[in-house]
């Protein structure tokens, strides 16, 4: 298994490009994350194919449904080997314990979306939530992990105060990143990989600042060399 800190996001619409990026990588030095474009478009097979060359596969489903339903799919999640995958927070407490019931604790990893980066106090206002965003996100954190999930993802930014508050333990994922001197294309909260590592980060999914270099592999080296030593 990998030892990488680096979940290379695999933002494409085909398993041609997925995979023709993986040949580019190794395994050592990253893991991939299949979210539900490639996954709707290329399904589990390409999940058993990305493995079966080496790879930590985090399945980035965000799952939300009632809680038997959203139970079955973590099942069938661990039933194909995958590394990590995830939930909403929002699904609350019953649906969380549910999943965490599905995905026995030291298999597949269990984390849950907190709230999406994209939403700010308008569209949470919208949907009834109370408070901030930051305040709504401790809250469901402190939930996942008081459900027993192995962590969430979050912005680094947020990652100093949850790791102070809920330990060493619970695993932070943080996206956001961009190595220094990247571009941020529309990420609006950007952290470097040394930061955030220092602030308590995990893992960091890093999606084009590798998928799109002309050297992928070349970056996942620099970068794993950036964070090798925190
Ligand atoms: O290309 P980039 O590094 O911005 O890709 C980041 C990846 O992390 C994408 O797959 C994006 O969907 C995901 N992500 C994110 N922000 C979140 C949650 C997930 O950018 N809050």
């Amino acid at each position: 298994m990998s030892k990488s800190r680096i979940i290379v996001a695999l933002d494409f619409s085909s398993a041609a490009e997925a995979l023709k990026l993986a040949n580019q990588l190794d395994p050592q030095l990253c893991r991939l994350k299949i979210g539900m474009e490639l996954f709707t478009a290329a399904g589990p097979s390409l999940i058993e194919r990305l493995m079966s060359i080496g790879f930590d596969v985090f399945l980035d489903l965000k799952f939300h449904d009632i809680p038997t339903t959203v139970a079955r799919a973590c099942k069938a999640a661990g039933s194909l080997g995958v590394w990590m995958v995830n939930v909403h927070a929002l699904g609350g407490r019953k649906m969380l314990i549910a999943a965490r019931d599905a995905v026995p604790q030291g298999s597949t990893k269990l984390i849950a979306v907190t709230v999406l980066t994209s939403m700010n106090q308008d569209d949470l206002d919208d949907t009834g939530l109370r408070g901030q965003p930051e305040e709504i996100v401790r809250r469901l954190a402190q939930l996942s992990h008081d459900c027993a999930l192995d962590g969430v993802v979050c912005s680094a930014l947020e990652a100093p105060h949850l790791r102070q508050m809920l330990g060493n333990d619970f695993c932070l994922v943080t996206p956001g990143i961009r190595p220094a001197g990247n571009q941020s294309d529309d990420q609006k909260r950007i952290t470097t990989p040394h930061q955030a590592i220092l602030n308590g980060s995990n893992y960091l999914v890093i999606g084009r600042p590798i998928t799109q270099a002309a050297d992928p592999l070349f970056v996942c080296q620099r970068i794993n060399a950036e964070i090798g030593n925190l």
